[in-house]
């Protein structure tokens, strides 16, 4: 028997995701976000379960190339676009589109032989202060795209800093929405939180990303904000393992490094076969009272409470700090449960958002971090 721990992928919750963003956003062409390998499912099995997609976005030219070579033929954008001029005669040969965000890339394009035309999405900023043309000198960029004879089809687009948020999309996009008024040209503003937010940001592609991976990205746990399940989204990635190992504690005993949890009664806890070196974020982890009342906080300085997850089927916690290869679960109240029991660290049954919360993170980053060594199961 080999180390427990695998990733499932589920390929038909992507797609059903992919039909949850067409019914969200139904005019506008979907570019499915498949940027950080996939957001951590792999690139190409994304892309293949996502085929239905009209565009695929991500950053690195290699992956565009891949895609190509894989035989999709949809458009692939680079959300950074190219970032030297050898690049851009891989992107004229491989019909990829890009983005342009800052006046190098506009003088870049002069070195660029121009023996076919490129498409360009203009990057405007529209808040954020990320990537993008500042909105007055949008007007001054554009006569220079227009006029190139390296351009063929310009897009606009910008990106939202708060789309997830209480404050919404409703500045940034009245501003893009001036900028953009004098030009007939496509328009792209939403990713997954303003496609399911906002249809005013739809225009004519929408950029989904994290929810085609079945994660709400709205803030979980706030009052108002709709789970992935609501949303009628299925989780794509299920982190799975097993408990390799049971210790009886007594009253008094503590558990794992720094000594982060100490029992108050004789309970079990199971040791599970995933740690920090899997991708599992070493902040989570419960934080015990040392006395009635108070919480040691973590060297992170956060101090979150139990993350939860499931074993057997069951919604139980982890106790004390996360190592690098295993992590404990608290089996209290499981008592069928021992060595062999399944545990979901998360995904199917158990929300990823439930568990990026207690960790004092976000879905993204746990999905983009699953660790190499992971087994992956298709
Ligand atoms: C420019 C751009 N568009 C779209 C997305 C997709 O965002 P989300 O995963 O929140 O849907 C991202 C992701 O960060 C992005 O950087």
């Amino acid at each position: 028997m080999s180390r427990p721990i695998q990733a499932h992928i589920n390929l038909s919750a992507l797609e059903n995701n992919l039909q949850v963003a067409r019914r969200a956003a139904p005019s506008a062409r979907i570019m499915a976000v498949i940027k950080a390998n996939g957001y951590g499912h792999g690139m190409l099995r994304v892309a293949g379960a996502l085929a239905a997609a009209d565009g695929f976005a991500l950053l690195d030219i290699q992956d565009a190339l891949q895609l190509r070579e894989a035989g999709f033929r949809q458009s692939i954008l680079l959300l950074e676009g190219f970032f030297d001029a050898e690049e851009l005669a891989l992107v004229a040969e491989y019909d990829l589109a890009c983005v342009i965000h800052s006046a190098w890339q506009v003088d870049l394009l002069d070195a660029y032989p121009k023996r076919k035309k490129l498409d360009i999405w203009l990057k405007i900023n529209s808040g954020m202060n990320r990537l993008g043309f500042a909105p007055d000198k949008v007007a001054q960029v554009m006569e220079t795209l227009r006029r190139h004879v390296a351009v063929r089809d310009i897009t606009l687009m910008t990106h939202f800093a708060n789309a997830d948020e209480a404050r919404g999309v409703a500045g940034p996009l009245a501003l893009f929405n001036e900028v953009a008024a004098p030009y007939r040209m496509a328009r792209s503003l939403a990713n997954s939180a303003a496609l399911l937010r906002y249809p005013a940001t739809h225009g004519d592609w929408v950029r989904p990303g994290v929810m085609l991976y079945g994660a709400s990205p709205f803030a979980q746990g706030v009052e108002g904000q709709p789970s992935a399940r609501q949303l009628g989204l299925k989780p794509a990635m299920t982190l799975g393992s097993r408990i390799i190992a049971v210790q009886e504690l007594q009253t008094g005993d503590e558990v794992g490094y720094g000594a982060l949890f100490r029992a108050e009664q004789r309970m079990r806890i199971g040791i599970v076969a995933c740690g920090y070196a899997d991708g599992y974020p070493r902040q989570s982890g419960r934080v015990e009272p040392e006395a009635p009342g108070t919480h040691r906080p973590t060297p992170c300085g956060c101090a979150p409470g139990g993350t939860p997850l499931l074993v057997d089927g069951q919604r139980t916690q982890t106790l004390g700090r996360v190592s690098m290869d295993m992590l404990y679960a608290d089996l209290s109240n499981l008592p069928q449960a021992g060595v062999g029991s399944a545990v979901t660290l998360w995904g199917d049954g158990m929300p990823i958002e439930d568990v990026a919360r207690a960790a004092g993170t976000i879905s993204y980053e746990l999905m983009c971090g699953l660790a190499t060594r992971v087994p992956v199961v298709v």
